[in-house]
């Protein structure tokens, strides 16, 4: 029987500062400071994020080191997050755990960013069930979106994806054409409650197989609510709900739609929900109808695993510790790499 297994969890490979202690496969802590320095830019600057990581890595992690009451000392591994993502930012994660592997003796972990949203379904936690393998990942983020099949913690293989702008772009661009701030996703989400879905129909695309677009969605978007604000200069505001509501209701039928052609085609039943946009409720709530449906076992992310978060690079570094998966101390940070 091997002793527990330590692992301090470090992410930052876009605008949130994450740190998590893992005993195995529990989360002892998850601290994350997001950075509100990108609200008004309509999205993320590189060069401010950076910045923000540094300033905020070393009191995120003293506080999930706190949390978990663990010293350095009792630490199994360090695990980080090499890509993908924004290099600067991720040069920040990859300095510091080099630094603390240096420093304490103990191994580094290497973690790919879209492998740790699917894994986040292997943290043990109350209440929660984990899909049995093989099982799919429909994986929405602000950079990705895919639909990947899962046969162990180790083999990933992406049935289909976006040719274009990820399904969290959608939401953020067409927030962003609606004067919303950045993250617009979370907003669409909160205004689309009380909103009609009915209100507008957009064209789906067609697009081959499992893979997705949106950024037709996004340009016919825009170009209807030009129209409509020459003839009522006021249309946005006084709609804004039933705006949201609509195009919600379309990014989300896509997905499904894809969803369901990957799980018939492959005859998988074991189905999941990852990445940001898995915090959406039109998208939870849709997929568990549609598994009742189907007769599939649905899995989605408790709420605090879905936007980026340290528990799953955690997770994933927990897996990797278990077959002695070592980085090397000269690994760099990886902008692109494929899952
Ligand atoms: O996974 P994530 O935190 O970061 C990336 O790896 O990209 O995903 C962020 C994305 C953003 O586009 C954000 O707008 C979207 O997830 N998002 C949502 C919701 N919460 C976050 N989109 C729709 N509804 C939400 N409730
Ligand atoms: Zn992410």
């Amino acid at each position: 029987m091997e002793q527990d297994t330590f692992i301090l969890a470090i992410e930052s490979s876009c605008d949130d500062t994450s740190a998590a202690v893992l005993q195995n496969r529990k989360v002892l802590s998850n601290v994350t400071a997001n950075q509100s320095v990108h609200e008004s830019f309509g999205g993320v600057v590189p060069e401010l994020a950076s910045r923000a990581h540094q300033k905020n890595i070393v009191p995120v992690v003293d506080q999930a080191l706190k949390i978990a009451n663990i010293v350095p000392s009792q630490l199994t591994a360090v695990a980080f997050t090499s890509g993908p993502g924004l290099l600067g930012s991720l040069l920040v994660g990859v300095s510091f755990s080099k630094s603390l592997h240096t420093a304490l003796g103990i191994p580094l972990i290497e973690v790919h960013h879209m492998q740790a949203h699917i894994l986040a379904h292997m943290i043990e936690g109350e209440g929660q069930s984990q899909p049995k393998f093989p099982f799919l990942c429909l994986t929405v983020s602000g950079g990705h979106t895919q639909i990947v099949k899962v046969s162990d913690p180790y083999t990933f293989e992406v049935l289909g994806e976006t040719i274009d702008d990820a399904a969290g772009e959608a939401f953020d661009k067409v927030a962003k054409i609606m004067g919303m701030s950045y993250p617009g996703g979370p907003l669409i989400d909160k205004y689309a409650k009380e909103g009609n879905p009915d209100f507008l129909a957009f064209n789906k695309p067609k697009i081959k197989e499992l893979d997705f677009s949106f950024s037709g969605l996004k340009t016919s978007f825009l170009y209807t609510l030009q129209e409509e604000v020459k003839k009522d200069a006021d249309f946005v505001t006084k709609n804004r709900s039933d705006l949201c509501a609509s195009i919600q209701k379309t990014i989300v039928d896509i997905l499904l739609e894809k969803l369901e052609l990957a799980a018939t085609s492959h005859g998988i039943k074991e189905i999941a929900l990852a990445g940001g946009v898995s915090a959406n409720r039109e998208l939870r709530t849709r997929l568990q109808e549609l598994a009742i449906q189907k007769g599939w076992n649905s899995y989605i992310p408790p709420f605090e695993y879905t936007t980026d978060n340290a528990a799953m690079i955690g997770i994933s570094g927990y897996y990797k510790y278990i077959t002695r998966d070592f980085a090397k101390n000269t690994l760099t940070a990886k902008a692109r790499v494929s899952i």
